[in-house]
Order: C-alpha cells, then structure tokens, then sequence
C-alpha cells in the first residue's frame, strides 16, 4: 500500500516523504523568470498551469508538448514512488523560465521566490466544491492518505487534518499576503464565469501582450472538455497504481456547485455556520456558496 501518513512540518500536515525532504525544498533557488502556481489541492491547479504554458508558448500545444516533463509543470514539493522524479530532480532537469507547482501554505514557500520577486498566482475555488473535488482526489490518488467516509471527510478539512492542512489558513494567508508579495489571486468560479477575462487578467500580470487570435486559442484549449481529452493535462501519463482512474477521473466535472450533490441539508449548514466563523473577517471576495 502506498499510502503515505502525515506528519506536521510547521505545525501543517505534509506526507512523510515530503516531510523527509523539507530542508531541500526550502533551500531550492528559484530563476527570477520561473513562475509559481500556487493553490490549496484541487482548486484549478492544472487549469491555471494549463493557460500559463499556453501562455508562455504562444498559443502552440505542439510547443507545450516539447516540455520536459510528463506532465504540465514541476511539482515543487513532490516525491513520488519511482519512477517518477521528484519535482526537485524535474527542476533541475528543466530550463527557466519554469511554471512551478505548489500546494504549500504561504509561509512555508521557499524565500528564494519572494528574493527573486517571481511572479506568482494563486488561484483559490470555494471551500465545498474545494472539499469535495479534494474527497474524490484522495479516493483515487493511492499515495494520499485514505479519505474515510464522507462526513468524516467533512469534519477532517474543517479542522485542518487534510494533506497541506487547512483551506482557511491557506486561502487566507495567501490573501493577506498577495500585495506585499506581488502574488495575483484568481478565483476557480471566475474562470468558470468568463475563462477569457482570466486569461487575459494572467497575460497582463505576465507583462505579456497576445493578439485575440491566440487568447481565443488559449481559452479553447484549456476548456474542460478539451482539457480532459489531452494527455498533457488529464495526467493519464501518470502510471498506475497511482492515479486509480477507475474510482474517479483526475478531470472529474470541472463545475462550480457539485458539492450539492454531495453534502446533506445538514451537513452543508454545520459547514457553513463554521465556515461564516472563520471566514466573516477574511475580506476575500469569494461568491457565496449557494
Ligand atoms: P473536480 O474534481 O471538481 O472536477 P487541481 O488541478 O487543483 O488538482 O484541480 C482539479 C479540479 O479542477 C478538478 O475539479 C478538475 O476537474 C478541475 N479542472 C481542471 N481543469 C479544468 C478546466 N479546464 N475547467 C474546469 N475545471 C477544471
């Protein structure tokens, strides 16, 4: 079984092989040109990381494909069962500038991306469709800890026991910290609602300027079903046992409200009561969860 336990870096849940490597982690130096994606898991990682590396090649998946990696970009943090590479290792291996993949809290970035003054975007989903996405992750993904039934699942990310520890911090935090760190903060429901405004929000935070032709091609590319079709963003690269596709998709639904079919009446308001605690102060514009 390759489930891997959690044990507390910094007072956040991390998985023991991560945890094991945290000193190379934090001591890993950025290029000025790399860009950091950074998200809580399941909150449009991929998409964001999608829409950068069209981005960065102009429009051309051909040009995407000649990257060095399997998959979209390296995972900062990762250490996966061989065969796979650290994310370490992939860095190494890849020239900047790179597109870089966190789930790591902000306090627990490496300084080498805040000394470099690398872009970085962080893209945050409300907390249920958040929880849930994240539910069925661990349900496939046989290296994070076993989910356990639902409710409990529920009571597990209200108190911060989830891999990369909890949503609240997370979002919040980064929030609080994303003028000072020049980070740019994109919401899930807003590429939902308009992905060509938010594409384009990207491109001018990249100091980029792309004529409409390509922003149409980008958009295109990285809708869900095209996306979902495309090996270099529905991680079928990843091998078994892994990635269990056959208990739920990597690509799974991609829509804004799903946790309706899946929390009870009271389940959500129990969530939500303590969500409005945690939250009230927060100031981050997140849409309301209806
Ligand atoms: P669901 O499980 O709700 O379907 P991450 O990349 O951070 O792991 O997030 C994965 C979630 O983003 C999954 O959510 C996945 O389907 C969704 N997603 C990925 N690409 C998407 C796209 N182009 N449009 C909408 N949702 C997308």
């Amino acid at each position: 079984m390759l489930r891997f336990p959690l044990v507390p870096v910094k007072g956040v849940p991390l998985m023991n092989l991560i945890a094991n490597v945290f000193d190379s982690i934090s001591a890993f130096r950025p290029d000025p040109s790399d860009i950091l994606v950074a998200t809580y898991p399941k909150a449009g990682t991929t998409w964001t990381q999608e829409i950068l590396d069209l981005l960065l090649h102009n429009g051309n998946a051909e040009a995407c494909k000649r990257a060095p990696t399997p998959v979209r970009s390296p995972f900062l943090e990762i250490v996966p069962p061989p065969p796979i590479p650290s994310g370490l290792e992939l860095l190494e291996k890849t020239d900047p500038p790179r597109i870089i993949k966190t789930h790591l809290p902000v306090q627990l970035v490496p300084a080498g991306f805040w000394e470099e003054k690398c872009k970085v975007i962080y893209c945050a989903r409300n907390a249920k469709d958040n929880l849930v996405s994240y539910y069925f992750f661990d349900l496939m993904n046989q290296t994070q800890p076993e989910p356990g039934p639902f409710d409990g699942y529920i009571h597990k990310f209200m108190q911060g026991k989830l891999a990369w520890g909890s949503w609240y911090d997370h979002v919040k935090d980064y929030w609080a910290a994303r003028e000072k760190k020049n980070i740019l903060f994109i919401f899930y429901e807003d590429m939902k609602e308009n992905p060509r405004r938010e594409v384009e929000r990207i491109m001018r935070y990249l100091n980029m300027s792309l004529s409409d032709e390509v922003i149409n091609r980008i958009v295109d590319l990285t809708s869900f079903k095209n996306m979902k079709e495309n090996p270099m963003s529905n991680y079928s690269c990843v091998p078994m046992p892994v990635f269990d596709e056959t208990i739920s998709p990597f690509m799974r639904k991609g829509e804004v409200g799903d946790w309706r079919n899946h929390f009870t009446p009271e389940q959500a308001a129990m969530f939500d009561k303590d969500y409005e605690k945690k939250m009230k102060n927060s100031g981050i514009p997140f849409r309301p969860m209806l």
